[in-house]
């Protein structure tokens, strides 16, 4: 007999299956059992008619505690009144499993802190493994859109002899014989090295940053993709942001209909940011609205050198209906690396992608300093040491050219095209200032 999926069980319809998964949740009517199962790609009704199966299993089907491991095998139907338009017809069931304790997650209204504390069972609820397959479905589209597009994946080291950005707070991990390192807060200097060696590269993995920030959108631990590419300006940097941010927008709303449900959100706020045409602010320009709205907003203005906050962010990201880019922010409040701008060499050449809705930055990015002089130049002005940039250094004696990139940040994006409060629950175990564990 054929192992089916939940997520596939319509091309199933009217044939004999098997499913293994967990007792998610039942009810009865006297003569049917009515079992909801769940096996990790879906959620689906088992019903057990009297008669169907032998009377033990049919009197124990009435008994089993959710969280039950089972193996059952069964007739696809379609049924209208079914949760999702199919239901298994239960020939047979077969405990694997039986849970050793009582279930502590219940349907009574826990708080937050108490699901955060049962992250490891948590998962395995609805809500969870909504915002999970989605998070999938990002992950999955981000390859297949930066494939097509000849970037290549090279995965930079966590491992950091020194910092990036030279700004955020790094944490320290002893080596040997008191060697420090530091874990990667960003991996864009080993793009860099990558994209001129392969042209246009990107990297996804865990990123760090220690900052004791307890808002909906610091994580102590977050998965970053940074592409890179030679020959980039930054008026196609910007481009290349709008084009992949749609396409995930697009795959969600193609692929993870019913995830997006689950969770209340309502597509029709997707739509826009599908459709590209992302407006863009200078950096003056979004101070000088920030000048306008601050007062309806409740929140002070930002005097003209600064940089924004995360009440700023918001304020601007809630007046519009799709992301928004702000670019050619002052040279002096950005990194070191970050390229002039030559109509005005106080600015650089970057940007700041704002998600709609009051969820605000999800990427940060710029064209690079490819001259050497200028480089050494801006290192010595910051005081960053630069003898540990020398390899970096290197990539502009040999071959320099424009190249520009960027950084997105997994969890803001799966956060806001999911809606969620808190980019906590974008993660499936989350490190921030409060929390380890579990
Ligand atoms: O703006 P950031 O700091 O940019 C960089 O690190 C550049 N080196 C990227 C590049 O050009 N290759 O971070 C990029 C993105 C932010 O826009 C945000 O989405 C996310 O990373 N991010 C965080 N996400 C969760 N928790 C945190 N503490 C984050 N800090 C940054
Ligand atoms: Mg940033």
């Amino acid at each position: 007999m054929r192992r089916a999926f939940i997520e596939e069980i319509a091309n199933y319809e009217g044939q004999e299956v098997k499913l293994l998964g967990w007792l998610f949740n039942r009810r009865s009517k006297g003569k049917i059992h009515f079992l909801i199962v769940r096996d990790g790609t879906g959620f689906l009704q088992a019903t057990v008619f009297k008669g169907n199966v032998d009377e033990s299993t049919f009197r124990e089907a009435d008994h089993l505690p959710q969280e039950t491991a089972l193996a059952l095998t069964g007739r696809v139907k379609a049924d209208p009144r079914a949760p999702g338009g199919y239901e298994l017809e239960v020939t047979g069931l077969e405990v694997i499993s039986r849970p050793l304790a009582e279930y502590p997650i219940t349907k009574k209204d826990h708080g937050i802190d108490f699901l955060l504390d049962h992250r490891h069972l948590w998962l395995r609820h609805r809500r969870p493994w909504a915002v999970m397959r989605i998070r999938d479905e990002i992950e999955r589209a981000t390859h297949d859109f930066f494939a097509e597009q000849h970037f290549l994946r090279f995965d930079a080291p966590i491992l950091m002899p020194t910092s990036v950005e030279g700004t955020t707070e790094l944490f320290e991990v002893e080596l040997f014989d008191g060697e420090t390192a530091y874990l990667s807060q960003s991996g864009q200097l080993y793009a860099e090295a990558g994209a001129l060696a392969y042209g246009r590269v990107y990297t996804f993995g865990p990123t760090f940053r220690a900052e004791r920030s307890k808002t909906r959108r610091h994580l102590l631990e977050f998965w970053m993709v940074e592409p890179e590419a030679a020959f980039m300006t930054h008026e196609e940097n910007i481009q290349l942001q709008e084009d992949y941010v749609r396409f995930l927008v697009e795959r969600v709303l193609e692929n993870r209909a019913r995830e997006l449900e689950l969770l209340g959100r309502d597509p029709k706020k997707l739509e826009p940011a599908a459709e590209g045409n992302y407006p863009r602010l200078t950096y003056k320009e979004a101070i000088e609205l920030l000048q306008k709205i601050a007062p309806e907003e409740g929140i002070e203005p930002v005097p003209y050198g600064e940089d924004f906050g995360a009440p700023h962010e918001a304020a601007i990201s809630k007046r519009f209906d799709r992301p928004v880019f702000i670019e050619k922010y002052p040279a002096a409040i950005k990194a070191f690396y970050m390229q002039p701008d030559p109509e005005n060499p106080e600015l650089v050449l970057n940007d700041d992608l704002l998600a709609p809705e009051g969820y605000g930055e999800i990427i940060g990015g710029s064209e690079r300093i490819w001259d050497l002089d200028l480089l050494k130049r801006r290192i010595a002005e910051r005081g960053l040491p630069e003898e540990v940039y020398d390899w970096y250094l290197d990539l502009r004696k040999f071959g320099s050219v424009p190249h520009a990139g960027f950084g997105l940040g997994l969890e803001r994006t799966v956060g806001w095209i999911a809606g969620l409060a808190h980019v906590r629950e974008a993660i499936p175990f989350p490190r921030t200032y409060t929390r380890l564990r579990p």
